[in-house]
């Protein structure tokens, strides 16, 4: 999973390893450069789209949103793990 670049050191949330649907995807999220989990679960709770719209910036990365430090792209996560990634992430509030 580190190798991955989806997490560095602690933070991991013991949420995402009691999660059995996600136990293959690669990660053990820590997410230390850019927003909290929570964080970004609150900020899309009332907003439609928000499942693609993370699946896509997940994969493709951004900047913009939360400030000034740009997410890189993990392209080496498919499509489908970044939805689950995303309905995870929309899971933590
Ligand atoms: C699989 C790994 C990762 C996942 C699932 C993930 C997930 C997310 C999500 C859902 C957001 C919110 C996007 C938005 O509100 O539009 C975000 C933003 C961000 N992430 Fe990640 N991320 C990952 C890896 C990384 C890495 C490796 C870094 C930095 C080394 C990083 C840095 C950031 C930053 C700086 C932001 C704020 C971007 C902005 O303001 O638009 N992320 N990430």
């Amino acid at each position: 999973m580190r190798q991955r670049g989806c997490a560095e050191r602690e933070h991991v949330d013991a949420r995402l390893r009691a999660a059995p649907q996600l136990h293959e995807l690669p990660l053990g999220v820590a997410h230390v450069h850019g927003p909290s989990f929570d964080s970004v679960a609150h900020r899309y709770a009332d907003v439609d789209g928000a499942r693609s719209q993370l699946a896509r910036k997940i994969v493709e990365g951004g900047v913009g949103v939360w400030g000034p430090v740009p997410m890189p792209a993990n392209t080496q996560i498919s499509s489908d793990q970044a939805v689950a990634l995303a309905d995870w992430i929309l899971s933590l509030r």
